[in-house]
């Protein structure tokens, strides 16, 4: 089975085509980051409206590169939600014409199921599993029994865990986002120079917060000499990756070990984050669970992990019709 992804839930605009007899993805993005550098976070007008001129030429260049015709797949998968409506809608009416142009079926995506079945596109997932969902809007722990069940255990209480990535390294004068700037340089600081807190990490309910912690960030910035020194940023990252990076690995196990599941997955922006990646394979070789690092490609958002969750919906016999809307907020319910 041949199915057409299409993402464009916030900044990036991504078509991909997942062949389930080969198990592999094809994928482009487009990326919009340079657009709203300028503005320091997404602007969704000017999203929606990059959307509209990035996304035909780009399901073109994909289908011409694959040598496929529109006829030649077998469905097409879309984020329906959640994410910035505007944007949304260009992916969504865009993916309504292309199925009923070549008469193909529709399987509107959630967009952490996507981020949780990226993790299918490197290899065949392990289930039972705890899967910490870490990305620019969300942090969530999620029981997965199986390929479309998900039971929320808990998440954040305040900020997303990239969002205290992005936030903070604005504080620091970093370009937007700022998850991969902190990543790079955290290797060049020292550890433990700030003494941050871990947030909830002692507390056994599956919760997060993160606004506290950016705040003690504000107070350390506060402190320092101005101009900022590339050593004081550098040492800041170090403190602040260790802080969040304890923090998320701490409640990911805590949680695999009170379900007993034999693996756990990372998904989502944050899943990116190579010291997030080092201290859950670890961890897990530690408590003999299975645990594989997704693609860092297919961690932040790409239609790669759409079209994957659009297989298994098709296959499951599952598919929406052609007024399917568009939805900013919803939890990821189960369809299985
Ligand atoms: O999943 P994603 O691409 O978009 C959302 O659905 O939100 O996640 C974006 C988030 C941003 O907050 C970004 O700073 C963060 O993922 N991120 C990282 C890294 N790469 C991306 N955070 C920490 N380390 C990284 N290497
Ligand atoms: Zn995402």
């Amino acid at each position: 089975m041949k199915v057409l992804g299409i993402e464009t839930s916030c900044d990036d605009t991504s078509v991909a085509v997942y062949d389930s007899a080969t198990g592999r993805a094809a994928n482009l993005i487009s990326s919009q980051v340079d657009l709203h550098d300028h503005f320091g976070g997404v602007v969704p007008e000017l999203a929606s409206r990059a959307h509209l001129v990035n996304l035909l030429p780009l399901v073109d260049v994909l289908l011409r590169r694959e040598k496929l015709a529109l006829e030649d797949l077998d469905g097409v998968a879309v984020t329906a939600g959640p994410g910035l409506i505007g944007a949304l809608l260009v992916g969504l009416s865009t993916a309504k014409a292309l199925a009923l142009a070549a008469d193909l079926p529709l399987a509107g995506i959630h967009h952490i199921e996507g981020h949780i079945l990226a993790n299918a596109l490197t290899a065949e997932m392990v289930l039972p599993a705890v899967v910490l969902v870490v990305s620019g809007g969300h942090t969530e722990l999620i029981h997965m029994p199986a390929i479309g069940r998900y039971e929320r255990l808990g998440g954040t209480l305040d900020d997303a865990a990239g969002e205290a990535f992005d936030k903070t390294a604005k504080l620091m004068g970093l370009p937007y986002p700022g998850g991969p700037h902190i990543d790079r340089l955290a290797h060049q600081g020292a550890p433990g120079r700030f003494k941050l807190p871990r947030p909830l990490l002692k507390d056994p309910r599956p919760a997060f917060s993160f606004s506290g912690l950016k705040t003690a960030v504000r107070l350390v910035i506060e402190d320092l000499p101005r101009p900022l020194a590339d050593r004081d940023i550098s040492d800041v990252c170090r403190d602040l990756q260790d802080a969040i990076v304890d923090v998320l690995a701490g409640k990911l196990f805590a949680q695999a070990e009170r379900l007993q599941v034999p693996a756990v997955y990372l998904a989502g922006g944050v899943a990116a984050n190579g010291w997030l990646r080092e201290r859950v394979q670890a961890g897990a070789v530690r408590r003999g669970l299975h645990f594989v690092p997704p693609r860092p490609l297919y961690c932040t958002d790409n239609a790669a992990m759409i079209a994957m969750a659009g297989y298994h919906h098709l296959a499951a016999g599952r598919r929406d019709s052609l007024d399917i809307d568009s939805f900013a907020r919803a939890p990821l319910a189960s369809w299985l």
